[in-house]
């Protein structure tokens, strides 16, 4: 039987995360907006059809049309890309109140057709958005998490190879910590062909491209007057790939602890193991004092943002 994803949101990172995952061949997608997007998953799913003879994929793609979630059932993954995104001048954190509710409505519509499947969040504030997923849905913590840490660690890695002027290949990045601008970019951990990043450049440089990263969302904003879609899309098709060939690939990823790294009842970035079960293993690295003084910052944002649940 054919794998099958469902893409819940068919906005600009949905249809984006749609565009990466057909041309992967890895499953049959189905797209889902509000009903007041009328038919736009049907045309966006239509038109992505279209393009495979062309690329040469040969993933099915349909849309449903007024919000229906008919086609979505046993989805193998689900892939939660609704809500508002931020316009320029506005942190994630502000969209706690208007993207909260469209978390439980996707949730209470897609996990009854799709008992067994692993979901992925991207809405933001993500850790908050992710953890509401997490508790609304009930579901075990390994089958639902969220996409943050792959798209800040390529946006660092891209940051250094320009740089450097390097090949990406050779730079491996990490960042953890929560979806925003207190995100904890490790620097002992990011090398350039095995090289610790603190070898390649002065610590002045390194301090502004860090600084570049932990804004990287904002940068793409005042740009677009939108948020960023195509690294979004592209970090969450590499997660429902690793999860669809049980990859057990080691990425950042928004998970709910339970005590791993001192810290409890939060959705955090920390690096896991992803593989068919989702989440297999939560990797615990040995934080610096002043690393785990930067985390303490970011889950203080994220505590603040989940005060704001109602
Ligand atoms: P968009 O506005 O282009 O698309 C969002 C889509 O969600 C719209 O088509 C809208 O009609 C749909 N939607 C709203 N409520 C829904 C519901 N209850 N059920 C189904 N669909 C619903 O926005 P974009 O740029 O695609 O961003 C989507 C979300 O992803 C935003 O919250 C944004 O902040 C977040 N984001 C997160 C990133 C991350 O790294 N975690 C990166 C980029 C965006
Ligand atoms: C980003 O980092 C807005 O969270 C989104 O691009």
């Amino acid at each position: 039987m054919r794998n099958k994803i469902s893409i819940i949101g068919a906005g600009n990172v949905g249809a984006s995360c749609a565009l990466w995952l057909a041309q992967a061949n890895i499953a049959d997608l189905v797209l889902v907006d509000i009903p007041q997007a009328e038919t736009m998953p049907v045309g966006k799913a239509l038109d992505l059809l279209q393009a495979g003879p062309i690329i040469g994929y040969d993933s099915h793609l349909t849309g449903t049309a007024g919000g229906s979630y008919d086609g979505t059932e046993n989805s193998d993954v689900v892939i939660i890309t609704g809500g508002l995104p931020r316009k320029p001048g506005m942190s994630r954190e502000d969209l706690v109140g208007a993207n909260q509710q469209v978390i439980t409505d996707i949730i209470d519509n897609a996990l009854p057709r799709s008992p067994n499947a692993i979901f992925i969040v991207v809405t933001n504030p993500l850790d908050t958005m992710t953890y509401l997923a997490y508790k609304h849905s009930k579901l075990p913590k390994n089958r639902i998490f969220g996409q943050a840490g792959i798209l800040d660690s390529a946006r660092f890695a891209a940051f250094v190879a320009e740089e450097l002027k390097v090949s990406l290949e050779n730079v491996q990045t990490v960042v953890l910590g929560g979806h925003g601008d207190e995100m904890v970019p490790l620097l002992r951990y990011s090398t350039v062909f095995g090289v610790p990043l603190t070898e390649w450049m002065s610590p002045e440089k390194l301090d502004a491209i860090v600084a570049r990263t932990r804004k990287g969302g904002g940068e793409i904003v005042n740009l677009l007057k939108t948020s960023a879609y195509y690294a979004p899309g592209a970090a969450l098709a590499k997660m429902a790939i690793a999860v669809l060939t049980d990859q057990k690939l080691i990425v950042p990823c928004s998970t709910y602890l339970e005590g791993e790294y001192g810290l409890n009842g939060i959705c955090f970035g920390v690096p896991v193991k992803l593989g068919r079960n989702g989440v297999e293993q939560i990797i615990e690295l040995k934080l610096t004092d002043e690393e785990k003084a930067m985390a303490q910052k970011s889950v203080g944002i994220i505590r603040e943002t989940m005060a704001a649940l109602k």
